[in-house]
């Protein structure tokens, strides 16, 4: 799909319709990964197109895992993680934090040398949060600045079961550990400051591998894998929550966002777009994986601004550039409290956030772990995307709701993510095209 270096958008245009969004990212790395572990054929139906999701599959085909793209469906043909084998490159994750820091866990229990790195962004991004607990299963990882930053150098072998208590609150943290956990001898139990999503946890449970929840915040494995599946990969809520605040703050609109995975962990967003005024409807229509589907019905609405703090943060970390957007347009103040993880995302997102807003002329305030939206009247505006894709979205919603042109530069960081984003836009808003 042919997605332009830069983005020019004029409104405002409301968002009728219904729409079904890309499968959800994080389920479609975590599918990937657990087919390749299993021992059998999976099918995979619907699969993240973007950019991020590709590096993983890419990676899987390095370490000898074969899969098949038939139309909408992958078959991947597992033969557990002992058929894995020494890749002869160095394995490239691109933008996808995802991809490196589940791969180094999945890694550390394989007896062969990995090379793991990625694109400017990503070989900024923090990785002792995952090497130092690897290491003290036993695995020899090291990293740039004293195994601190990618590239990451993993030489695999035995680990043992450890009991871990984490400082930060990261999905990604705790599934790298699960996935050496099952590797590894004895018990390995995970404990986290605050909950974070729990597709891992989830996804395995159904697939029938050694995985117990022992409370909200600790998740307990030992050795064992698996069993292949078939899937169907439920539409992104993080994707869909650009539409559900697109729809929110753009009057006319009246949006359907369908097959949407309503995992609780993921749509705190509706709750906090709920406190502010909008009008959002859920209904649950199935489970698949042990992960709720359904669809969100979004009506226009005015909004107030409102406070996200404390362990909401966790639950609504990737939505922030969208709700920051729903706050540009509220009356009032809104703050995003404890949200230093903000800063080591694909962009400073603390920074590229504060820039985006300031010019589209609404007053922001920051400092290490917090944002401050003084909502009011957004204007159109160029900005850039800081080559983040939930920046560049951001922009284009706030850009599709004002009078006038607006210009979106590096547009093109939505393909990790969202390639077909533009082309939704057009459909929703009934434009010929973009
Ligand atoms: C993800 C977890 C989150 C999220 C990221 C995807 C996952 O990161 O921001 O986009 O798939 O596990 P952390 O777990 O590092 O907070």
């Amino acid at each position: 799909m042919s997605v332009p270096r830069d983005l020019a958008l004029s409104g405002p245009h409301p968002l009728r319709g219904r729409l079904r969004v890309p499968g959800d990212k994080g389920m479609s790395h975590r599918a990937l990964l657990f087919a390749a572990m299993a021992d059998g054929r999976s099918r995979i139906v619907g699969l993240a197109g973007g950019d991020d999701v590709f590096r993983t599959r890419r990676a899987l085909t390095q370490i000898g895992v074969d899969s098949t793209i038939a139309g909408s469906a992958i078959t991947v043909d597992g033969r557990g993680v002992g058929s894995f084998t020494e890749p002869d490159g160095v394995v490239d994750c691109g933008n996808s934090g995802t991809t490196i820091r589940l791969l180094s866990g999945l890694l550390a229990g394989r007896p062969f040398l990995s090379v793991l790195t990625g694109d400017e962004s990503l070989v900024r991004r923090p990785m002792r949060r995952v090497v130092d607990p690897l290491r003290a299963m036993g695995a020899h990882v090291d990293g740039r600045a004293e195994g601190t930053l990618p590239p990451l150098v993993v030489r695999g072998g035995s680990l043992s079961g450890t009991a871990h208590a984490l400082v930060v609150a990261s999905a990604q943290v705790k599934t790298a550990l699960v996935l050496a956990g099952l590797q590894a001898t004895g018990t390995t139990e995970i404990t986290e400051p605050a909950p974070s999503r729990d597709h891992t946890e989830r996804m395995l449970a159904a697939l029938g591998a050694p995985l117990t929840r022992v409370n909200e915040r600790a998740v307990r494995v030992s050795a064992g894998a698996p069993e292949a599946f078939e899937f169907a990969v439920p539409g992104d809520p993080s994707s869909a929550a650009f539409w559900v605040v697109a729809a929110t703050i753009t009057p006319g609109s009246e949006l359907v966002v369908e097959d949407v995975a309503l995992n609780p962990s993921r749509i705190a967003f509706v709750e906090v777009l709920a406190r502010m005024g909008a009008s959002i409807e859920l209904a649950t229509t199935g489970e698949r994986l042990g992960e709720p589907v359904g669809e969100l019905r979004v009506v226009a609405a005015p909004l107030r601004g409102t406070t996200v703090e404390g362990v909401e943060i966790p639950w609504v970390i990737d939505e922030i550039p969208a709700l920051s957007v729903a706050a540009a347009f509220a009356d009032g103040i809104t703050e995003f409290r404890d949200a230093g993880e903000l800063r080591v995302k694909e962009s400073d997102r603390i920074a590229s956030v504060s820039d985006l807003l300031t010019r589209l002329g609404v007053g922001v305030e920051s400092s290490a772990d917090h944002l401050v939206v003084r909502g009011g009247r957004p204007r159109v505006a160029e900005f850039d995307s800081h080559g983040d894709h939930r920046i560049a979205m951001a922009g284009a919603i706030a850009a599709n709701a004002l009078e006038g042109a607006s210009l979106i530069h590096r547009w093109r960081a939505v393909t990790s993510s969202y390639p077909e984003f533009t082309q939704d836009l057009a459909t929703v808003t009934g434009r010929a095209g973009l």
